[in-house]
């Protein structure tokens, strides 16, 4: 497991909801993460080798991506709580799998991957300075070519998630905040049912790293 420092305001909150709350009671908890798996699996049906899943926490798209036959696949949270959950479900296959506790603002580098997977971990950067950093590492991970997949409130989603305000985005603001290096190749909208059941709307977008 590797260890960045991250902001101590946004790791606080997330080990707390991690530690007191089970993994399938918080609202962004699907069963089977059926979209972002469709949207990975054709990415490596492209040629893809590599996944990142960005603020994955406690989520099972991990379980899938390790039956993938991958050369290699990450999870990076700031909460190492989040990441002790999946790292636990998997078992003797956590092992398969490079666990970087660290703060996506923050993180300097992980190293190069094909594909960049982001479900409702965006939204939450509501400073510029925030969003320009995430950007800045996600053009130093995914080399041109690369396969960017992010998920994030719709322009009718929540105004909030985990109590946290959120940015909300439709593909083309999503493409916009992502700047030019990356070119827009299909976004969908997708409603979620939060298992207390109240629906969620998200949009699902799928960017390839130009330059
Ligand atoms: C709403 S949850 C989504 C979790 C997962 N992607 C999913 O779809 O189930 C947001 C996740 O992002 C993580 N997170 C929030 N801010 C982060 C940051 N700045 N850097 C890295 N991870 C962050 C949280 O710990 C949490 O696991």
């Amino acid at each position: 497991m590797r260890e960045y420092a991250g902001t101590v305001e946004s790791g606080d909150h997330w080990q707390s909801v991690y530690l007191t709350r089970q993994a399938d009671e918080v609202g962004w908890y699907e069963p089977d993460p059926l979209v972002s798996r469709r949207l990975v699996a054709a990415a490596v049906r492209a040629g893809a080798r590599s996944v990142i899943d960005v603020g994955g926490g406690a989520s099972s798209l991990v379980d899938h991506l390790v039956d993938l036959d991958l050369e290699r696949v990450a999870v990076l949270d700031v909460s190492e709580a989040g990441l002790g959950v999946a790292r636990r479900r998997l078992g003797d296959r956590a092992g398969r799998v490079e666990w970087v506790v660290g703060d996506v603002t923050s993180v300097d580098d992980v190293g190069r991957f094909d594909v960049w997977h982001d479900r409702a971990v965006f939204h939450f950067l509501v400073a510029p300075s925030d969003r320009a950093a995430y950007v800045r590492l996600a053009e130093r991970t995914l080399a041109p070519g690369g396969t960017l997949v992010i998920a994030t409130f719709a322009p009718d989603g929540p105004e909030r998630c985990s109590g946290l305000p959120v940015c909300r985005y439709d593909g083309g603001r999503l493409a916009d905040a992502l700047g030019p290096m990356f070119r827009l190749d299909a976004s969908e909208r997708h409603t979620h049912t939060t298992p207390g059941g109240t629906e969620q709307r998200f949009v699902y977008a799928t960017l390839t790293r130009v330059g």
